[in-house]
Formats: C-alpha cells, structure tokens, sequence
C-alpha cells in the first residue's frame, strides 16, 4: 500500500488532536474568567470543540477500519500527541500565558484558518453524505467562533485596527506552518533512526549471549565476601 494512502488518516488525527487542544484551550480560558458572559462563551465553545474532536474520532475510526491493524494503530490518538505536536505546551495553557486581547487575537484567527483547513477535508469526505454534513456543521460553528471573537474585539478594543487583526493572522499561519513541518521532520528523523535502534538492540542481544552466566553463580558463596567493584 502506497504511503499517500495514509493521507486522509494523518489529515483526519491531525485534525482531531487540533480540535482536542482547542477544546482544552477554551475550558481552561471558562475557568480562569471573572466575567460571567465571557466564561458562558468559553464554555459553549469548548463544547463545541468537544464534539468537534469526538466527530473526527469516529471519522478516524472509520476510516481505520479500512486498513490492516498494524497501520491503524500508528494512527491512535493518546493525549501526550497534543503536547508533542505543539497544540498544547507543557509550560501553561494559552489563556495563562497571553494577555486577555492576544488571547481573543488568537481565537479570532485560528476559527478562520480551523475554517479555511476543515474545506480542504470537506473535499476529501464529501461523497459521503453523511460525513459531509458533519464536516459542513463544524465549519459553520468555527464561522460562529470566529464571529463571536471579532464581536469582543468590536465591543471591548475597538480602536484596534484591521491591520492589526490581519498581522495576528499572519503569524498564526506562520506558526501552523512551523508546527507542520516540524512534525514531518520528527516522522522523517524516526525513520531514520529505526534502522539504527533495531540495530544497536540487536548488538546487545549478541552481547548478552557471549556472557557466560555461569560465572555469575553466587550459590553456597558468602556474599560478604564478594569484591565490592563486582557488579553482580
Ligand atoms: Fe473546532
Ligand atoms: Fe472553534
């Protein structure tokens, strides 16, 4: 089976771990809020990623199943993928490490480019009816998003020029950039240095056999009187 087979499952985890962090991200932005309304929105939003990430789960299970257990499990999501794929720091949430108005400049662009991205799958799932409205629906909620994001910059920063607004959005997509091929990097660095680990494991095993055990036998021997530099 050719590697660009696996396109749609990497497309499809990838896309389900980004909406994980982004559920974690906004859960965490509700419970650090003094104002009611705003941890209300938080909240809302972070049920929205929330089953956002639950609807690509069951996409990548699906589509899972179509291959053979020993590729499908490479594709298995377990919650230390979010900080070894940058969506999440192991330093802090985003909400605790920006300020307030950085913090919305992010939500307000990443809804967008979440928007823009989710089109390109809508593409990839689109003959199925199903899985098509599904995709369809999450675009709609990161429109709302974004919406309510650029309502809080209206309402609470409305000197903020759109200059501004549009610089936000260039460094985030500079930063998507980065994360992407920094994870291709550590996919490409794996491969090469498979070979070398299998290797190196399979010396040991050479050398493990050249040892004669026997010389180990401590049995009916005073252990006392063992050289204290021995190391059995
Ligand atoms: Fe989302
Ligand atoms: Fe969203």
């Amino acid at each position: 089976m050719k590697k660009d087979n696996y396109r749609f499952l990497d497309v499809i985890q990838e896309t389900a771990c980004a909406e994980f962090g982004s559920a974690l991200e906004m859960l965490a932005a509700c419970k650090s809020s003094n104002k009611e309304s705003l941890a209300y929105g938080y909240f809302e939003h972070s049920k929205d990623e929330y089953f956002h990430t639950s609807t690509f789960l069951s996409l990548l299970s699906k589509a899972g199943r179509k291959y053979p257990a020993v590729i499908a499990r490479k594709f298995r999501i377990n919650a230390n993928s979010l900080i070894t794929k940058g969506y999440v720091s192991s330093e802090g949430y985003l909400i605790e490490k920006m300020p307030l108005k950085d913090f919305i400049a992010y939500v307000y662009t990443n809804e967008l480019l979440a928007k823009q991205s989710f089109e390109k799958i809508f593409e990839l799932v689109k003959k199925d009816e199903k899985d098509a409205n599904q995709i369809l629906k999450i675009m709609k909620d990161e429109l709302r998003h974004h919406g309510m994001a650029e309502k809080y910059f209206l309402k609470y920063y409305p000197r903020l020029q759109p200059w501004q607004l549009k610089m936000y959005r260039i460094r985030e997509t500079i930063k998507n950039k980065g994360r992407k091929f920094y994870d291709k990097n550590l996919k490409f660095l794996d491969q090469v240095l498979k070979p070398l680990y299998f290797f190196m494991a399979y010396l040991a095993s050479r050398i493990i056999l050249l040892i004669d055990i026997n010389g180990f036998k401590r049995e009916g021997i005073n252990l006392m009187e063992i050289k204290p530099k021995s190391i059995i």
